[in-house]
């Protein structure tokens, strides 16, 4: 009686989430993957207002409309409500399209976020790795792309930029190469989009419903609005492919929570001030950044800098050790939460993901405490 099956036996718990309960009162935590800000308070305000009623399957219809206008603006889209399905967070958006469409072999990021083999494996699809190695500063090298997908012949690929762990972006050029190869090759794209809007230096972001139609941009609400708690997440795509969304998300969520969907629409129908607040978060973010891979390299972790998102990546490679034994041995002896990089895959070892989306007192007594530490080893 209750056997787990073959299906949730392959999958290994997320070493983040592992990572979540763990520590006291005087843990310094540069574990964690969201934002350390919530909504503008006028986005509360809309959330303690709204109603606790189911809602519609695909979302409501002026929140559709909003984001449809909000990619307009950013990414010159031109699409409208029928393109976008609202779910429960970006993991669910990400499991859906894993429920309606995979089947076949399915090519992921590695070192990747942590839920896309978990997940691949669940609907019985076979992961394939693609290599960001460090060599090329995490990012895909699309000759070796090329050759993986002759061997390999997957039915999609997963991509995701800026990176949950490295940081790194793909630059638009590529990103077109591997577009058009995978439209040629009638590979469908999944593209992770969760970190759009934590690019720094004014990098570009290349959204991917900009190089192809045979796309499905994938964003969530928790990190850019600061509604991680809150869970919610939307998928863009064309109408046909969104309706068959819609089919898994139906059984998996029946529809996405309701109250933070009319925050978003607050914040969405104040475009101008919502976009002010979140150029204020990247350039404070940006600031994080620079001030951790500073340190970091002071102190001996070698660190590339990350272009996007809100994690470093450092190598731990010189320590001897494995980058699990290096984050237990952290927690142990300086009381501070840093992922262990072999969890995203086995080109994660030797590193750890080390998060700035923190203050920067915070980034100083975890890192002060990790000095005094690695002086020891
Ligand atoms: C790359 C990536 N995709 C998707 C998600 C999922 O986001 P959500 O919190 O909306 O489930 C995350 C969260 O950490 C992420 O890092």
């Amino acid at each position: 009686m209750f056997e787990p099956n073959k299906k949730v036996q392959s999958v290994d718990e997320s070493p983040i989430r592992r990572l979540f309960a763990k520590g006291g009162p005087n843990t310094v935590d540069l574990s964690i993957g969201q934002t350390d800000y919530g909504p503008p308070e006028f986005v509360h305000k809309a959330i303690d207002k709204a109603h606790y009623r189911y809602g519609p399957t695909e979302g409501l219809k002026k929140l559709r409309e909003e984001i449809a206008l909000r990619y307009g603006d950013l990414y010159g889209l031109k699409i409208n409500s029928d393109n976008v399905l609202i779910t429960g967070s970006g993991t669910e958006a990400l499991f859906s399209i894993a429920s309606s469409f995979f089947g076949g072999k399915v090519l992921i990021p590695n070192p990747g976020f942590v839920m896309y083999p978990s997940q691949i494996r669940l609907v019985g699809s076979e992961v394939v790795w693609l290599p960001h190695r460090k060599e090329n500063n995490f990012k895909i090298d699309v000759d070796e792309l090329v050759k993986i997908c002759e061997k390999e012949n997957p039915s999609y690929m997963i991509l995701n930029f800026p990176s949950n762990p490295t940081g790194s972006i793909q630059n638009r050029k590529s990103l077109q190469e591997i577009a058009d190869f995978c439209q040629k090759k009638g590979i469908g794209i999944i593209s992770d989009e969760v970190y759009d809007l934590f690019t720094y230096d004014d990098r570009d972001h290349a959204c991917m419903s900009q190089l192809t139609e045979n796309a499905l941009v994938v964003n969530s609400l928790s990190k850019s609005i600061g509604l991680c708690g809150s869970r919610l997440g939307f998928v863009i795509g064309k109408e046909e492919v969104i309706k068959n969304v819609k089919k898994a998300h139906q059984p998996i969520m029946a529809c996405a929570p309701i109250k933070p969907q009319y925050g978003v629409i607050a914040a969405l129908e104040n475009w101008d001030e919502t976009k002010k607040f979140l150029k204020g978060k990247r350039e404070l973010y940006q600031k994080r950044r620079d001030f951790m891979v500073k340190i970091l390299n002071m102190i001996g972790l070698k660190c590339h800098k990350p272009e996007g998102a809100f994690y470093t990546f450092p190598d731990i490679g010189k320590f001897g050790m494995s980058s699990s034994e290096f984050s237990k041995l952290i927690l142990e002896k300086a009381d501070v939460k840093v992922v262990d990089g072999g969890g995203f895959g086995s080109l994660g070892e030797g590193h750890v993901r080390i998060s700035y989306a923190t203050s920067e007192e915070n980034i100083k007594e975890g890192l002060e405490r990790i000095k005094k530490v690695i002086e020891t080893i």
